[in-house]
């Protein structure tokens, strides 16, 4: 696990926006394809303004193909709260990536029906070679994707509970708590430990505790993101506020 500090958190997305392109853009010229995993929330904003300027600037977004962390559920795609709405309106409107490369978890299904679509995530991730780029956030509880308090290592894409802390934190964005959905359909940890490389972003000091636990304390399912530590996969991209909590030499900030 490698930990990456910045100034502050847009010379940190540009940094792991640059990384992505770079990959983007020697897969292209070898005529092959970069598997991109995604996340939603704030924190990855800043990439995707990124990625689109790279977009402008000629890269093409072609050759990639997507798979989005998780969705709400019960969730419709078309609804404003959607990450398929967030996911067009951030990033997928703006480039070129064909509209059949993109895999976003589907809040609509019945409920019957949800194991086997979880395990055919899985299949697709497998089927085009696994995950080259997952990029994360974090949640106030933990969490990476909404694997929540209590998932485990092994854990693979699934139906799950969100935690109270993550429903508060949602809540503003679906006009209060009541209206936030309780369950969530999330690649596991085993999903996102098993991409080539990953970049757990946190920014802003309401993120800097949980962010010190997770690296620093004790590898355990009460913190998923703990899970991270350790791989060698794994690069954490820190702003200064985020990373406050954290010992560091000062003079290192990039
Ligand atoms: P945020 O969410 O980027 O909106 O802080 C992060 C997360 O919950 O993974």
């Amino acid at each position: 696990m490698k930990l990456n500090f910045f100034s502050n958190a847009d010379r940190a997305s540009k940094y792991v926006a640059k990384n992505i392109a770079e990959c983007i853009s020697i897969n292209n010229s070898r005529n092959e394809r970069t598997v991109l995993g995604l996340a939603t929330g704030n924190t990855p904003i800043q990439v995707y303004n990124e990625l689109i300027s790279y977009y402008k600037q000629g890269l093409s977004f072609v050759n990639v193909i997507t798979f989005n962390l998780d969705e709400y559920y019960p969730m419709n795609a078309s609804r404003k709260e959607s990450y398929h709405t967030y996911m067009d309106e951030h990033f997928f409107d703006h480039v070129d990536v064909p509209r059949e490369n993109i895999h976003i978890p589907n809040g609509t299904l019945p409920g019957d029906m949800v194991k086997e679509y979880c395990n055919e995530y899985e299949n697709k991730i497998r089927e085009v070679g696994g995950i080259d780029i997952q990029l994360l956030g974090i949640g106030r509880t933990g969490h990476i994707g909404f694997n929540e308090p209590n998932s485990t290592k092994d854990s693979k894409t699934r139906l799950v509970y969100l935690d109270k802390k993550t429903c508060e934190d949602a809540a503003k964005d679906f006009n209060g708590i009541d209206n936030v959905p309780k369950m969530a359909i999330t690649m596991g940890i085993s999903t996102i430990l098993s991409a080539k490389k990953i970049y757990l972003l946190s920014f802003g000091s309401r993120k800097a505790e949980i962010t010190k636990e997770c690296l620093f304390g004790e590898v355990t399912s009460d913190r998923p993101a703990s899970f991270l530590q350790g791989e060698e996969a794994v690069e954490i991209v820190l702003d200064e506020k985020a990373g406050m909590l954290i010992h560091r030499n000062k003079n290192k900030l990039t």
